[in-house]
């Protein structure tokens, strides 16, 4: 069986952290500890995937500069296995600043390499090369500027042609375009839905949930999406609540246990490493669910993004319950 994982992180960044006593802007200021790793969302997804023991991950993406050359060099160290595109100029870096003294938190992020249509063109035939060794291809996050937008479409429509599922969790107008080219799945949280919730007669959204609609209603909404979309597999994560899924048709509600969160961020990338686990181990549908919210679970116990302790995921495992909702 070819379990073979592709993750796609078009902006990969270095994640850089700064813990301070106290910080404060217009001053000198020392940092007590610096924590660098391989950043963006594809990335956060192979490492996940690497935790959860699953060994035949490619991370790719492109990279430039002595930026770049970290990035690489920091997956691989992490086991992760890399084919980035080099381009010209630098890649980002996106600094936290943390206060540990008033528990804030400062982000500083650089606007990275421009990408050019050579560039593009040289990704795409990447792709469509590393495709060929796949089983899943999942394309995560913002794209870098210079882009073009249909580029996630064409990427999804490149791997789909060779036979592999290909699964986006984007924002904005990544996830508009990139679902032009039909992935198999999407993931999108309460926010990165909302553009595609068509207003009810009172001109409340579908969604509805601060009026007080039901999760049905909103079921239904994403089950409609799915059906305008031509989209098999819609699963809209609701951070704490949960899940909602409509997987071929069939709506599923995802229910967590309560627990205390730590660092929530990166818990969608860790839903969908979950996911893709279970889902090129061919489980059934119920199970890579579980798999999944119990990923993202896991992640949110961890003060770092995309992070999920085996243990942690093992045990939350028993205590997601997936229901199939018929109506
Ligand atoms: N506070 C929390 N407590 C328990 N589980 C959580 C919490 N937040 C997230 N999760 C789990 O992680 C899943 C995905 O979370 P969420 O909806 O926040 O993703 P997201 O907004 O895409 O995150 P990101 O893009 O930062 O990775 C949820 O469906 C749930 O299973
Ligand atoms: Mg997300």
């Amino acid at each position: 069986m070819n379990t073979g994982i592709i993750t796609v992180t078009l902006n990969a960044a270095i994640d850089k952290t700064y813990y301070m006593n106290h910080f404060e802007s217009g001053s000198v200021m020392r940092v007590d500890r610096v924590h660098a790793i391989a950043g963006g969302k594809g990335l956060n997804v192979a490492r996940v995937l690497q935790q959860l023991g699953h060994k035949d991950v490619t991370a790719t993406g492109f990279k430039a500069g002595y930026n770049g050359q970290f990035i690489a060099k920091a997956a691989e160290d992490e086991g992760i296995h890399t084919e980035f595109v080099d381009i010209k100029g630098e890649s980002r870096v996106c600094l936290s600043i943390v206060d540990e003294e008033n528990h804030s938190f400062t982000e500083v992020l650089e606007p990275g390499p421009l990408v050019t249509i050579d560039d593009e063109a040289r990704m795409k035939e990447h792709m469509k090369e590393l495709a060929q060794r796949a089983s899943l291809v999942i394309i995560s996050g913002s794209m870098p500027k210079g882009c073009r937008l249909e580029l996630y479409k064409e990427l999804i429509e490149i791997c789909t042609l060779q036979g592999v599922d290909v699964f986006l969790d984007a924002s904005g107008n990544g996830l508009v375009e990139g679902m032009r080219g039909k992935p198999a799945l999407i993931k999108p949280n309460e926010d990165e839905i909302k553009p595609w919730l068509k207003p009810d007669g009172n001109g409340k959204d579908a969604f509805g949930m601060e009026n007080g609609i039901s999760l049905r209603s909103y079921g239904r909404a994403i089950q409609n999406i799915a059906k305008d979309t031509g989209i098999p597999r819609i699963i809209v994560s609701l951070g704490a609540k949960g899940a909602l899924a409509c997987m071929d048709g069939v709506l599923y509600r995802i229910r967590i246990p309560e627990l205390k969160a730590v660092n929530p961020v990166g818990s969608g990338d860790s839903f969908v490493a979950g996911f893709a686990y279970a889902h090129v181990r061919q489980m059934p549908v119920e199970q890579c669910l579980r798999y999944a919210a119990a990923a993202g679970s896991a992640n949110a116990l961890k003060p770092t993004a995309g992070c999920v302790e085996p243990e942690d995921h093992m045990r939350l495992m028993e205590q997601i319950e997936v229901e199939k909702w018929i109506d």
